[in-house]
């Protein structure tokens, strides 16, 4: 009997993660493993950039972004300037008009609420390698 329902209960929790899933196709909001950036985006009066990072996790592996494309697993760490997207570097690695989209569409990443800081939204934020 508990066992059965813990299981039920399992497979309710892997329906609302589905959920949350498709929910990350919404732009404009910080959801659950979002990454802010925002060092220097509003200050030049840009909207903050979300970037959606379980999104990209379940894409890719770690190490192209991470070892590939040097970004330190800290959000907030790394200095991302525009110029070097539109270079082919960090996000413009693949937002190339070739893998993905590319840095003409500025509002599909500068698409964060005005006035939110840099950080990551949600409950990965002290499991990662980046807190060790
Ligand atoms: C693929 C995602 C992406 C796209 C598309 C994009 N940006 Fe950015 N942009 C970023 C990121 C990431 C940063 C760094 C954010 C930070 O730390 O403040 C940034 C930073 C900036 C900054 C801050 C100053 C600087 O030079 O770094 C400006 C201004 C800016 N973008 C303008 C634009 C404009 C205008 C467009 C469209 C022509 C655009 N961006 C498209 C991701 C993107
Ligand atoms: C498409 C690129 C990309 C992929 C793939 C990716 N990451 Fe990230 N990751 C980022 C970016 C960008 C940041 C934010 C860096 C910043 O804010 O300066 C980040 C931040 C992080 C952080 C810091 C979180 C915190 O609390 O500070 C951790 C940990 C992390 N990633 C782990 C992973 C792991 C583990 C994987 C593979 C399962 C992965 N990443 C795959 C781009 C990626
Ligand atoms: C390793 C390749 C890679 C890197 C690096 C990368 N992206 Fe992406 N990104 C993709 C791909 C592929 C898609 C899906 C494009 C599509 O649907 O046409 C995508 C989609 C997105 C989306 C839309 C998500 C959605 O829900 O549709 C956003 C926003 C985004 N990226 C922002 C960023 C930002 C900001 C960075 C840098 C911090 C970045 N990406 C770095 C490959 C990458």
């Amino acid at each position: 009997m508990k066992a059965g329902m813990g299981m039920s209960l399992r497979q309710m929790t892997g329906g609302a993660m589905a959920m949350l899933l498709v929910l990350f196709c919404t732009p404009a909001m910080a959801e659950y493993g979002d990454v802010v950036l925002n060092k220097r985006a509003e200050k030049e009066e840009m909207r903050p950039v979300i970037f959606p990072h379980w999104f990209h996790r379940i894409r890719f592996r770690c190490k192209v972004c991470h070892t590939e494309l040097g970004f330190k697993m800290r959000a907030g760490a790394n200095d991302v300037l525009m110029a070097d997207i539109v270079d082919g570097k960090f996000c413009g690695m693949c937002h190339n008009d070739q893998i993905a989209w590319g840095p003409d569409n500025c509002d599909l990443c500068h698409s964060g609420k005005p006035a939110t800081k840099w950080g990551i939204r949600g409950g990965s934020q002290t499991k990662g390698p980046g807190r060790w």
